[in-house]
């Protein structure tokens, strides 16, 4: 019996920002999957969708109520009903926090490689983005806890925002990491905005530890952004919400995202979510299956097939990074070259503040896909070699 994973859905001409490209070109960048929804999120929104009158929406007590189980559930963590606020997106969320809780000119701690969006947000708001950079040795990432602290230690920083897991190396922040990152803001003061939106997507048999579980003071120096729009594929839905246990601080979270009108939701934004974590844990546990599989290929296939480039371990995220320093050095144009001379489609390490010679993988795709974009990686990579050794023989 073919798996329902493997489906392969013609995305093209769909409205699709991943699918928008040349016939020729296989995208395997931008964040989302290429797989249908659960068949119970599908039956919902045709539901609502049959009922013909979209008027403006209110939250349920559904929609509280589907939050609160799954982080119970899922996560072993309870999210009380009055800490949920609702959000058209993280982004928007994130945007808004960092108006409302900072001033122009402040210092914003990131973790790089992190998420690109986050510079966006901080820089389209005048603030600074203030980098402490990773550690990657052996393979591996780690914070550079010196730095970190350094950094939060200026007092013009007001924030650090916490990817967990974190995207693009996959990483799942262990609880003792946590709380070391906990303490440091805490003690200069530093507000923790923790964006948690890849939680769900994780190796079948670890699961992620919420910033807020730490301990009361990390809970109530935090805000955390949830959604269920990466883990089961409904990002052009729109749907996100955010929660703060410290009740000024969600005060001001929440005027926030009214002034910004972030705070509403369209029709379906308020039905999807309803459906997904009541009803999509067996879905989602398949997927989580299917995609660790497509990473278990990946990782095989780019150590046995292509000479000088590795695939970084993580433990979540359906996103591989992978380093191809080795085969390629600092090369600035690499995913550029890899687009124009196989067709693949990969997003660019340099857009996360990584070194050169690093690019980020999506595989949440059917593993033909995988497999022809693996191949096509082999390719480009050989294209290189070919190219870098004729100009050593021909100068020019
Ligand atoms: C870490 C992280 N946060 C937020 C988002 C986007 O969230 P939204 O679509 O809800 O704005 C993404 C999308 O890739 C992400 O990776």
């Amino acid at each position: 019996m073919q798996c329902i994973f493997d489906k392969q859905i013609n995305r093209r001409n769909t409205g699709s920002l991943k699918w928008d490209v040349a016939d020729h070109e296989l995208p395997m960048w931008v964040a989302d999957m290429d797989f249908e929804t659960a068949p119970e999120i599908m039956e919902a929104i045709k539901k609502r969708a049959e009922h013909g009158v979209y008027g403006y929406t209110v939250l349920t007590e559904e929609w509280y109520d589907a939050y609160q189980s799954w982080w119970q559930e899922r996560h072993s963590f309870t999210i009380q009903k009055e800490w949920l606020l609702f959000c058209t997106g993280v982004i928007p969320a994130i945007s808004s926090i960092i108006r409302k809780m900072t001033t122009v000119g402040e210092n914003i701690a990131v973790m790089t490689p992190v998420y690109n969006n986050f510079f966006h947000s901080i820089l389209n708001n005048g603030r600074n983005v203030l980098e402490s950079r990773l550690r990657y040795e052996g393979g591996a990432y780690s914070i550079d806890f010196d730095d970190l602290e350094e950094k939060l230690a200026d007092p013009q920083t007001s924030m650090l925002i916490l990817c967990n897991p974190h995207n693009p190396i996959g990483k799942i922040w262990d609880r003792e990491t946590l709380k070391r990152i906990g303490e440091l803001c805490i003690r200069h003061h530093v507000l923790v905005l923790a964006d948690e939106i890849h939680c769900d997507l994780a190796k079948p048999g670890c699961s992620y530890t919420p910033f807020a579980s730490i301990s009361e003071a990390c809970r109530d120096n935090s805000i955390t952004c949830i959604a269920p729009t990466k883990t089961f594929n409904l990002a052009g839905i729109q749907t996100a919400a955010v929660f703060a246990a410290d009740p000024v601080l969600r005060h001001k979270v929440n005027r926030g995202l009214n002034t910004d009108e972030a705070a509403e939701p369209n029709a379906f934004a308020a039905v999807a979510p309803v459906a997904a974590f009541n009803k999509g844990g067996a879905w989602l546990d398949g997927l989580n299956a299917y995609v660790w599989e497509n990473r278990t290929y990946a990782e095989q296939f780019i150590e046995a097939e292509i000479e000088g480039v590795h695939a970084v371990k993580g433990e979540a995220t359906y996103l591989l990074w992978i380093d191809c320093r080795e085969a390629v050095g600092d090369f600035a144009g690499l995913c550029g070259f890899i687009r124009k001379s196989s067709g693949l489609y990969v997003s660019d390490g340099c857009a996360y503040r990584s070194a050169e010679g690093f690019l980020r993988m999506n595989l949440a795709c059917p593993k033909a896909l995988v497999e022809d974009g693996l191949w096509r990686l082999k390719k480009s990579i050989a294209a290189y070699r070919a190219q870098k050794i004729s100009n050593f023989h021909n100068p020019s």
